[in-house]
C-alpha cells in the first residue's frame, strides 16, 4: 500500500481533502499517517494508520514515507522540502500551495486536463506534483475541450471569485460583516428599499465594521484586486492565468488568457466571465457540443433564465464537482469571439480533487 504523510489536514482544503478521500472509499488503500507542526502526539483523526500525530518537522519520520501531502502552506512547503530532499528522499511531495509550482522539477497537477502528461512526467521520473491556481484550473476545465480540438487563440477572463480561496480567516471575517450589515427582521419590514440601502451603506463605512483580514468592506461589494502588484499592472493572480496554463498544458508558446480578477462575496464557487477568440469559426451548436465533451464534470447550461439561475451560480455549485458552463453564445464582436460563463468550487476542483486524483494515478501505477 502506498505509504502517505498528510500535512495540513486540519484547514479548508485539508479537511475538505480529507472529507472527500473518507467519501470515496480512499483510505482502504492507502496507508495515511498524520502530521502536525503543532500537536504533534495528539491523536490522529480517524482512518489514520497509527494512533498519534507524527511531527511535521520531523524529516526521518515524513522520510519514511512513499508520498508527502501538504496543505500546510507555502510557508512549510519553502523549509521541509528542501529539508527533505537533500535528506536523500525521492518519494513524492504533494502540494497544495503555490511555492514549488513554476520548478522546472515539477508538475502541475489537473488530470482531467492533463492527464497524460502527468503519467508521462511520472514516467520521466517526476516526484514533484502541485496543484494548480484554482481560478485557472477552473478556467482549464471549463474550456478543456476546446483547448483540445485547438480551437483557442486567447482568452479574456473577468472573475468574480470566493472569499474561500482567500483563506480561513477572510472567510470569517466576511461572515462576521454580514452580520454587522444585516438588519432585523422586523426593523426591515418597517424601512423602504432607500432606507435599507443607507443603513447597508453607513455600516460598511463605520469604524466597527471588521476589515482586519481583508482591508476592506467585502459584504455587499466587489474588491477587483487579488494578491499583489507586478509590474504589468496585473496583480499576481491575473499574471498567473497564462504562466499557469502554460504550464498545466506543457504548451511550447504561451496560453493566452488575460482579465482582471475580482473577489466577490460567494462563499466557495470562482464564476468566470469568458471572453474566447477561437481560432475559426465554428457553429455554435458544434462549440456547445466540444464544451460539453471536455470531461464527465463539465455541465452545459442552457442560455436561459431559469437554467442559469438554477445551475449557474455559486450557490448552485458549491459542494459539487460540476463545471457548470453557461451563457454560451457568439459575442458581438464577431463569430470567432465567443462569450461563456462558468462556475466551479474552489475548493474542490480548484484545490483538493487533482491531488486526491494524483493519489489515485500513483496507487494505479504501482498496480
Ligand atoms: N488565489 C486564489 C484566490 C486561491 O485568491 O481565490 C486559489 O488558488
Amino acid at each position: 500500500m502506498l505509504r502517505v504523510g498528510f500535512v495540513g489536514w486540519r484547514g479548508m482544503v485539508g479537511t475538505v481533502l480529507l472529507d472527500r478521500m473518507r467519501s470515496q472509499g480512499d483510505l482502504g488503500s492507502l496507508e495515511l499517517h498524520f502530521f502536525s507542526t503543532s500537536n504533534a502526539g495528539g491523536p490522529a483523526p480517524d482512518g489514520a494508520a497509527e494512533p498519534l500525530l507524527q511531527d511535521a518537522d520531523d524529516t526521518a519520520r515524513l522520510g519514511r514515507c512513499d508520498a508527502v501531502l501538504s496543505c500546510q502552506g507555502g510557508a512549510y512547503t519553502s523549509y521541509a522540502y528542501p529539508q527533505l530532499r537533500s535528506s536523500g528522499w525521492n518519494g513524492y511531495w504533494i502540494d497544495a500551495s503555490s511555492t514549488l509550482r513554476l520548478d522546472d522539477d515539477a508538475t502541475l497537477v489537473l488530470d482531467p486536463v492533463n492527464g497524460d502528461r502527468i503519467r508521462k512526467r511520472l514516467a520521466e521520473g517526476c516526484r514533484t506534483f502541485v496543484g494548480s491556481n484554482c481560478t485557472v484550473s477552473l478556467l482549464l476545465m471549463a474550456t478543456a475541450g476546446l483547448f483540445r480540438e485547438g480551437l483557442v487563440e486567447w482568452v479574456n477572463t473577468t472573475t468574480y471569485q470566493a472569499v474561500s480561496g482567500a483563506g480561513a480567516r477572510k472567510l470569517t471575517e466576511l461572515a462576521r460583516q454580514i452580520s454587522y450589515l444585516g438588519l432585523p427582521h422586523a426593523e426591515l419590514e418597517r424601512l423602504s428599499s432607500v432606507q435599507v440601502e443607507a443603513s447597508v451603506t453607513r455600516a460598511q463605512g463605520a469604524d466597527t465594521l471588521p476589515v482586519a483580514e481583508i482591508g476592506a468592506p467585502l459584504a455587499c461589494n466587489v474588491l477587483p484586486w487579488i494578491d499583489r502588484a507586478m509590474e504589468s499592472g496585473q496583480t499576481r493572480e491575473e499574471w498567473k492565468a497564462s504562466v499557469e496554463a502554460t504550464k498545466i498544458l506543457g504548451s511550447e508558446s504561451p496560453v493566452i488568457i488575460d482579465g482582471t480578477c475580482a473577489r466577490v462575496d460567494a462563499m466557495r464557487c470562482h464564476s468566470q466571465a469568458l471572453c474566447i477568440k477561437l481560432s475559426r469559426d465554428i457553429p455554435i451548436d458544434e462549440l456547445r457540443a466540444i464544451l460539453g465533451s471536455g470531461h464527465s464534470w463539465v455541465r452545459l447550461v442552457d442560455n436561459s433564465q431559469a437554467a442559469t439561475l438554477q445551475q449557474l451560480t455559486p450557490a448552485a455549485v458549491a459542494g459539487s464537482l460540476d463545471i457548470a458552463v453557461g451563457r454560451i453564445r457568439k459575442l458581438g464582436m464577431g463569430p470567432e469571439y465567443l462569450g461563456a460563463f462558468t462556475v466551479g468550487d474552489q475548493l474542490l476542483w480548484g484545490a483538493a480533487e487533482p491531488l486526491r486524483r494524483l493519489l489515485g494515478i500513483l496507487r494505479e501505477q504501482r498496480g
